[in-house]
């Protein structure tokens, strides 16, 4: 198996020391899987780093980790999992800011990657970054995951990406500017654009460890539903209520630019009372999983209760 041991279960360390520890934890992983800055074409892996490192809540991260101690994950399995799921955000949020998406100019607190770098660069490093993240999955074979692990694990990351979950539900984001959309056509957007890829996080992490049983399975995919949807409920209602210094991003561009989100479809005060109510659901699928799954009941609430 693989070259670290197991952690135990972190029972009884606060929930904010476990996510300082993840953070720097998949820090360290992404520095290490990423080229350096000198390696040629240096431009090139000089915004790749820009784009991955030293930013983000490092919530999908997290939930590789959380559902990782679900099913005693090896940790070196773990942090490729969570590199490359990180590498796939990275390269949607890029991709997500050029102008011919949503035309932003902020990012994690920084310039976007096309102000900083072009709008050439910003493309190749969105490309290079989702080749970077199969690469970084690729080699949990060689840490002690067994091969059909492995492939099931491709599958899930590449179906989250690809049309029919993320990349897809950009398309229908960019389709929907100036329309009201039925709040079933909102949801289905949602999850595809955001809750895909959070659900592969918690799938990955957990195929690094043992198989869940068949009830397991039900719940960890019950939490997935809940937290990838409340995920980008709180996004929306976050680019309304909040402002840019607190979420490191422009505030309130979803309206400028007529996006259909939950705030202009349900307004402001359903939507938070559906991400209370999703948030609830989440818990009630944590506890059936029993005391493992305890971070991921915490990362529940961080999802919903978070101010950026
Ligand atoms: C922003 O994601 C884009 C969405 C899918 C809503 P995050 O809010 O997780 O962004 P970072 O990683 O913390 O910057
Ligand atoms: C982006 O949704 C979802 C992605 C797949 C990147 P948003 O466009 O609402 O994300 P932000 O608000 O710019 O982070
Ligand atoms: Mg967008
Ligand atoms: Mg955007
Ligand atoms: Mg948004």
């Amino acid at each position: 198996m693989s070259s670290r041991p197991l952690e135990p279960n972190p029972s009884g360390e606060p929930f904010t020391h476990w996510m300082a520890r993840r953070c720097e934890q998949v820090e360290r992983a992404l520095e290490a899987c990423l080229p350096g800055p000198a390696a040629r074409p240096e431009r090139l892996h000089e915004a790749m780093r820009y784009a991955a490192l030293g930013g983000g809540k490092r919530v999908r991260a997290l939930l590789v980790y959380a559902a990782g101690e679900l099913t005693g994950a090896p940790q070196s399995a773990l942090d490729a999992a969570a590199c490359a799921i990180e590498c796939i955000h990275a390269y949607s949020l890029v991709h997500d800011d050029l102008p011919c998406m949503d035309n932003d100019v902020l990012r994690r607190g920084k310039p976007t990657v096309h102000v900083a770098f072009g709008e050439a660069t910003a493309m190749l490093v969105g490309d290079a970054l989702q080749a970077l993240a199969f690469e970084s999955l690729a080699g949990t074979m060689a840490l002690g995951v067994a091969a059909p692990a492995v492939v099931g694990m491709t599958l899930r990351l590449a179906r989250a990406a690809g049309s029919i979950g993320m990349a897809g539900g950009q398309a229908i984001d960019l389709e929907a500017v100036g329309e009201t959309l039925p709040r079933q056509e909102l949801e289905d957007m949602h999850r595809r654009k955001t809750g895909a890829l959070l659900t592969a996080s918690i799938e990955l992490g957990a195929a690094c460890g043992q198989a869940p049983d068949a009830a397991q399975a039900r719940w960890l995919g019950s939490y997935a539903q809940a937290i990838g949807l409340a995920f980008q409920v709180v996004d929306d209602i976050l680019d309304v209520v909040g402002d840019a210094a607190a979420l490191g991003k422009t505030a309130g561009k979803d309206a400028e630019q007529g996006k259909p989100t939950y705030v202009s479809v349900l307004g402001l005060a359903a939507s938070r009372q559906l991400a209370d109510t999703l948030m609830f659901q989440a818990r009630d699928a944590v506890a059936a999983l029993g005391p493992r799954a305890r971070r991921l009941g915490d990362i529940a609430e961080l999802i919903v209760l978070r101010q950026s």
